[in-house]
């Protein structure tokens, strides 16, 4: 399977928003209640919300694609302000990094992770950092695979008026 990554344009931000949402609610339905997920869906990944982070020259988006067609995608931008921990350090964060149902377990997320850290590396970053809910195993492996640890440090994340906690996990070069 030919996978192919490339830079999201403001243009896209209609399907990027189709994605972000179709992907968070697969991902977190059950999890909190209808009304909040949809509120959440609505706030964060409308086309209007994700249209201003395409603009934001600090934030970088990559789709992956398959046969040309948008499977998958990555946010990344240099952050410190919810993890004062991390400020010690040249540091990244991975924000999102959201695969289609159908299209996880094939090498997609990994692509799109060697394609972050090589991107980290080359530009001289001391650390990359991200936020993963508690109960989010699947996710937690993945990371795990690729060397982040826990900070032992926590994060409210909370989808409407559900708590969730996230863990922030770290990696140093
Ligand atoms: C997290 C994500 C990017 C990983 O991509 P992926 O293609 O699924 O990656 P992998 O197939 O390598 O899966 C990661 C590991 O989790 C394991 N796994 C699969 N389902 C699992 C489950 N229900 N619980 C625990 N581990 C699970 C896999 O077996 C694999 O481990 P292994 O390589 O040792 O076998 C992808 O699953 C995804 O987009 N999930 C939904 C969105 C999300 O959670 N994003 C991260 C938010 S922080």
């Amino acid at each position: 399977m030919e996978i192919n990554i490339r830079r999201i344009g403001f243009s896209d931000a209609p399907t990027l928003s189709d994605i972000a949402r179709k992907t968070f609610y697969d991902t977190f339905t059950g999890t909190c209640t209808e009304e909040d997920m949809q509120g959440f869906l609505d706030q964060y990944y409308s086309v209007e919300q994700l249209g201003k982070e395409l603009l934001d020259i600090e934030t970088f988006c990559f789709f992956a694609e398959v046969g040309g067609t948008p499977v998958a995608y990555l946010q990344f931008k240099e952050s410190y302000e919810s993890f004062p921990e991390i400020k010690k350090w040249k540091a990244m964060e991975l924000k999102r990094i959201y695969v289609l149902k159908e299209y996880q377990g094939k090498g997609i997320a990994q692509k799109l992770m060697d394609f972050f850290l090589e991107f980290a590396v080359v530009n001289k970053y001391e650390a990359v950092w991200l936020g993963v809910w508690e109960h989010n195993l699947r996710a937690q492996k993945f990371y795990e695979k690729y060397g982040f640890i826990n900070s032992g440090f926590t994060h409210d994340f909370p989808i409407g008026s559900t708590p969730q906690t996230d863990f922030w996990l770290w990696k140093f070069f």
